[in-house]
């Protein structure tokens, strides 16, 4: 009998603070939701265990502060990483704006061999605020910008519904394996 493959894949959350990180991690891992917001303070990790094909893969869910004040662990926690999901909150521009400092401040501190093919994830979390009235980012503005730093998968999520959060972090898993 042939044993499964084993891969651990650090994954990194990254966006501005408010967006939805914890909760989507919280909704993935643990299927909760909290609609009361508590800032994370400095960077901590959960695991998650799922399979793709015949492989076993724990995903090592790193969830990042996004209130500057608290990002003061340093770049140390980012070495290492085999995917990097980029989060905004589709009704706040400002998120949106952001990601490209997130996304080039996060290249240059993991100094991966090829920038050019480090995977990302995009997510624009929150679709279900006022039934998606109140949003300031379409979907279209959001996969350009996806398509202008290398076709960066992209996902429309909410982690108060539960809406298409499997899906987003199924699709990390297996971009993350394919690099690893
Ligand atoms: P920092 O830890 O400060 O970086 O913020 P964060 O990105 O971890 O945000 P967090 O997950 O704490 O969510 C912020 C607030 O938004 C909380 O009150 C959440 O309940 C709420 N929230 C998160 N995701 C959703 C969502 O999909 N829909 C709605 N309506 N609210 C959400
Ligand atoms: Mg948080």
């Amino acid at each position: 009998m042939t044993m499964p493959k084993r891969s651990l894949l650090k994954i990194i959350l990254l966006g501005d603070s408010g967006v939805g990180k914890t909760s989507l991690m919280n909704q993935y891992v643990y299927k909760k939701f909290r609609p009361q917001y508590k800032a994370t303070i400095g960077a901590d990790f959960v695991t998650k265990e799922l399979q793709i094909d015949d492989k076993l893969v724990t995903l090592q869910i790193w969830d990042t502060a996004g209130q500057e004040r608290f990002q003061s662990l340093g770049v140390a926690f980012y070495r290492g990483a085999d995917c990097c999901i980029l989060v905004f909150d589709v009704n706040v521009l400002k998120s949106f704006e952001t990601l490209q400092i997130w996304h080039d401040e996060f290249l240059q501190q993991v100094d991966p061999s090829n920038p050019e093919t480090f995977p990302f994830v995009l997510i624009g979390n929150k679709v279900d605020v006022d039934g998606g009235n109140s949003r300031v980012v379409s979907e279209k503005t959001a996969r350009d910008w996806c398509v202008s730093k290398g076709d960066i998968p992209y996902f429309e999520t909410s982690a108060k519904e539960d809406y298409n959060v499997d899906d987003a972090f199924i699709k990390v898993a297996e971009i993350a394996l394919a690099t690893d």
